[in-house]
């Protein structure tokens, strides 16, 4: 796995992606069977290695979203630069049912992982695990040899390495190692190392453990400090040659390292880094969106890389300087992560050819025909209201049209009358999954409140609204809306709930839903039966088990 590019012999960067695992342990990131497959397509166009699908054992709709994703998504080769598909990982404690359960998910993947873990840190064995140190080398033997018994390829994670004493992580790696470990991966599951220590664990590690040279070493930080990604170079630059990341950073707490910051920095900067990877990185922005959108969890404008502003020059001074040369402010071209840079605007004029060729520019370059259609009548809606289409226009309409759930309620029509001195009233009629017109209406505190209640009164499903995000996609009054809202259940039973792999606790199960208008009233209530219909939609597939 070596290549030559700037004149120096590269070895190859694996890039593990645990958006479906540790991504989704994200409060309120929670995706059903079709965005969890969607997302994997992506992150195969995008090149990933090793797609970290789920936690198997979890729940019934966890092993068959990754089993799903193993079976339809494992074999795929399309656009990868290595022709080969992606390995498919499940995740599983360090207990033998938990790694049965994970082999019966990825074992129809042409290539699959199981990736086991086990505390490692005096602070998890004490409080968490309540074992000591010897009974922590045991049970790693135990599991991963029982893995290894079922699959060649098995990853082992000492979890809360970057807390653990190095010393002993070289017994308990040793250990790993003689028991078929094929990967060893070096959490900092806290996020509570800095940049130096991290690069000296990896360089101890692969110095110290006895059989080092016969496993890949790799990297899993988390950002607590905001140091997940300049931790992850350090470890690359120490000898790891896997790194674990997730698109936009997104995971447990303030998250993980985020793919495009590490895949982006090792692309502009070859002279600093001995590996190359076969992402392609002009599907960058796609991914990133995808996510964004399934997940409902919006990126920071100032995000590098994926955020709105990351390339937008503002200040007069930088302008001058980039009419001059791009260069002057500019280390990475926006075409580079898939942003093509365009003075093309679209408008009530354009035709399906234009609406069609600046899709394909953008990356959207595998619409069927029939989403082509959909697309340019919600595209001549719009331009009949707004006079500009621009690229963002475009990637909310696109995300609004495609990226949803399917549709159990339809939403025909929502009527409101509202102001200064009257109740807010709201008229909605939707359809229902009989295929039944109903109509209601209902009075709020706000237009809002009011679809809402609308809403609830026709498809009553009890749940508590925790989160309602307005955004304007871009400047100017005519601006498009973008909803953002996140709702819970009110279920008593545990279905209600996801379980998280490492903490064991009971998560509420959240839903996100989104819409897009040039009238935010509309654009909430899309964005309500979004989340609504993703909440139900999931609860069929889990009833129908
Ligand atoms: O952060 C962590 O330690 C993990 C492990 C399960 C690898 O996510
Ligand atoms: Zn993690």
């Amino acid at each position: 796995m070596n290549s030559e590019t700037d004149g120096s012999v590269k070895q190859k960067l694996i890039i593990f992606d645990t958006t479906l695992r540790d991504g989704e342990q994200s409060p309120g990131a929670t995706l059903n069977i079709q965005e969890k497959l969607e997302i994997a397509r992506q992150l195969s166009r995008l090149g990933v290695d090793v797609c970290e699908a789920g936690f198997p054992i979890a729940s019934p709709g966890d092993f068959e979203a990754v089993r799903r994703i193993a079976q339809e998504i494992g074999t795929l080769t399309e656009g990868r630069k290595d022709g080969q598909p992606m390995t498919i990982a499940g995740l599983a404690r360090a207990k033998e049912e938990d790694i049965s359960r994970a082999f019966e998910a990825v074992k129809v993947a042409p290539r699959h992982r199981i990736h086991t873990f086990l505390a490692t840190s005096d602070i998890h064995l004490k409080y968490k695990l309540k074992i000591d140190r010897e009974e922590c080398i045991e049970q790693t033997i135990k599991a991963v040899r029982y893995a290894k018994s079922l699959c060649d390829d098995v990853e082992f994670s000492p979890e809360d390495a970057g807390r653990s004493d190095p010393e002993f992580l070289t017994v308990v790696l040793a250990e790993a190692i003689k028991a078929g470990a094929t990967t060893l991966n070096i959490p900092d599951t806290v996020g509570y190392t800095t940049p130096e220590e991290f690069g000296g664990l990896i360089k101890y590690l692969i110095e110290k453990t006895p059989g080092s040279d016969k496993v890949i070493w790799s990297t899993h930080c988390h950002n607590d400090l905001g140091l997940a990604t300049a931790n992850t170079l350090a470890g690359v630059t120490n000898g790891a040659r896997q790194v674990e990341v997730t698109i936009n950073g997104i995971g447990e707490r303030a998250g993980n390292t985020s793919l495009e910051e590490v895949i982006m920095t090792v692309h502009t900067r070859p002279k600093n880094f001995a590996v190359y990877s076969d992402i392609d990185t002009t599907q960058i922005t796609r991914t990133s969106r995808m996510v964004s959108a399934y997940t409902g969890m919006s990126v920071q404008p100032n995000k590098a890389i994926v955020g709105a502003n990351a390339f937008a020059h503002e200040a007069g001074i930088h302008q001058d300087g980039m009419l001059k040369h791009h260069s002057t402010y500019e280390i990475m071209r926006p075409e580079m992560v898939g942003l093509a840079a365009s003075s093309l605007v679209l408008g009530k004029h354009s035709g399906r050819h234009a609406l069609r060729a600046r899709l394909i520019e953008l990356g959207y370059n595998n619409l069927s025909e029939e989403e082509l259609n959909k697309a340019f009548n919600r595209f001549k809606r719009i331009a009949d209201k707004k006079k500009a289409i621009t690229d963002a226009d475009l990637e909310a309409i696109i995300t609004d049209e495609f990226y949803q759930p399917k549709e159990i309620w339809k939403l025909n029509d929502i009527h409101v009358s509202c102001g200064d001195h009257v109740k807010a009233t709201a008229t909605v009629t939707l359809t229902g999954p009989d295929g039944v017109e109903i109509t209601d209406a209902a009075h709020g505190t706000g237009p809002v409140d009011a679809v809402y209640k609308a809403i609830n009164r026709i498809v009553n499903e009890p749940n508590t609204l925790t989160e309602f995000l307005v955004q304007a996609v871009t400047e100017g009054i005519d601006a498009i809306g973008e909803v953002t809202v996140r709702i819970q259940p009110q279920e008593k039973e545990g279905d209600g709930y996801v379980t998280n792999p490492q903490t064991g606790t009971q998560m509420a199960r959240t839903y996100s839903g989104h819409g897009a208008s040039t009238d935010i009233i509309v654009a909430s209530g899309r964005a309500y039966m979004s989340a609504l219909n993703k909440m139900l939609s999931e609860r069929a597939e889990r009833m129908a088990k």
